[in-house]
């Protein structure tokens, strides 16, 4: 048994194996690099091949749309739950809960064998667009828009929640920022779930554990937080001063650095020109310049670069999403990844309990309460 390494954050630690992604030298699904997958494949693709091994052929991709369109329902129970959670409880929470709560009516709950895991995981990547969707209709007075078998997922998002056919563009949009959001090796979120399956639990436990991971501003709720500097900054011409003045206050500046990419994310730089035609085409060039300010002086004086979230939270904004929505589509995409892992997990477990160096006192005799 070689000597117990310690390492704060587990930083640098291979804690597991895995053949589904790998981030040295770039980002790579089962061999596929993101940059030819974001270019070339849909959402719906990426999904079969994380969660299958394989890109599907035709055949197996009409398959598997329509396995996903079978399964994009929710139970009316749920709705009406979704309808009274209180008012400005964060999006993040809800789908935390509704995570939890959909396997109450999944048939295949209690069986963890690979393919019952597989069909839940299609549950819910199929079910969780949907509950976003009908909570943010809900919430802003609106009754929830059916999920419509022609459109893709990255489409029915948009559909189902401004009951709007989106145009090509937008639809493109999404489509990329799910593929690039979609799985990203033992990110805290996907080791969380594995962590819950390794006790040999189930596929909702282990997801709704990583969603209350995801939802960290140090990991998911990033995008969110990206959104809220941008808006504090309010224009270019502040960019400067704001961003000289947060960095001499020593604040963490979301949207930057990354605990394994330390020369830049390759999806933030995949994401850059999107983010300006977008911006171009809506009008919000400003947005870009100060982002690029922000960029530059944040790169120059602390040598971090932008990791996904910088320039994802703008394309959400530029496509007119509210802020709430941003981490809960980091859900959507993600939970493929989450599992993919999980199913990885199980099919050949061990537990994992690592262990802890213990800092507290020293041994010490019992004191009688009367004598404390
Ligand atoms: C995601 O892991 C993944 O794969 C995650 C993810 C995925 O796809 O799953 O890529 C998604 O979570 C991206 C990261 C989103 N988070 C943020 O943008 C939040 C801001 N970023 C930081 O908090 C930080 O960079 C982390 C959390 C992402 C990584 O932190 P580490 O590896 O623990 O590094 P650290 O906090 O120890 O920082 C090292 C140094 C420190 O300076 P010193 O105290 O040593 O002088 O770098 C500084 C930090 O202060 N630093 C920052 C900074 N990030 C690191 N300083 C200012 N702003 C920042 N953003």
């Amino acid at each position: 048994m070689a000597a117990p390494i310690y390492s704060p954050g587990l930083e640098g630690v291979i804690a597991g194996e895995t053949a589904i992604s790998t981030v040295e030298g770039g980002l790579v699904y089962r061999g596929y690099s993101i940059e030819d997958l974001a270019e070339h494949a849909t959402f719906e693709e990426v999904a079969h091949l994380l969660l299958h091994g394989e890109l599907p052929s035709e055949r197996e991709l009409a398959a598997f749309r329509g396995r996903l369109n079978e399964s994009a329902d929710t139970p009316q129970a749920l709705v009406e739950l979704l309808a009274k959670i209180p008012a400005g409880v964060p999006m993040m929470d809800v789908m935390r809960t509704a995570a939890s709560a959909l396997a109450h009516w999944d048939p295949d709950a209690a069986d963890n064998s690979h393919a019952a895991n597989l069909r839940k995981s299609e549950h819910l990547l199929a079910q969780l667009p949907i509950v976003m969707a009908a909570r943010y209709r809900l919430a802003h007075g609106k009754r929830p828009v059916a999920y419509d078998s022609k459109l893709s997922l990255a489409g029915n998002i948009l559909w189902m929640l401004f009951e709007k056919a989106p145009s090509a563009r937008l639809a493109k949009a999404m489509d990329v920022s799910l593929i690039l959001y979609a799985e990203h090796e033992f990110n805290a979120s996907t080791f969380a779930a594995r962590v819950v399956c390794s006790t040999l639990s189930d596929v909702h436990s282990s997801i709704t554990a990583a969603i209350g991971a995801l939802k960290g501003p140090l990991h998911g709720g990033a995008n969110e937080a990206v959104m809220g500097v941008l808006m504090e900054v309010g224009t270019a011409q502040k960019a400067e001063a704001w961003i000289r003045n947060a960095l001499s206050q020593k604040r963490r500046i979301m949207g930057f650095g990354h605990r394994v990419y330390k020369t830049g994310d390759p999806r933030a730089a995949y994401l850059r020109t999107l983010c300006r035609e977008l911006a171009a085409e809506t009008g919000h060039e400003d947005m870009e310049a100060m982002a690029d300010t922000i960029e530059t002086i944040v790169q120059s004086e602390k040598g971090l670069p932008p990791n996904l979230d910088w320039p994802s939270a703008r394309l959400y904004y530029y496509m007119g999403l509210e802020v709430d929505l941003y981490t809960p589509l980091f859900v959507l995409s993600r939970v493929v990844g989450w599992s993919a892992h999980v199913i990885e997990q199980l099919d050949n477990n061990r537990l994992i309990r690592p262990r802890a160096r213990y800092t507290g006192p020293a041994p010490r005799k019992w004191l009688h309460i009367k004598n404390r």
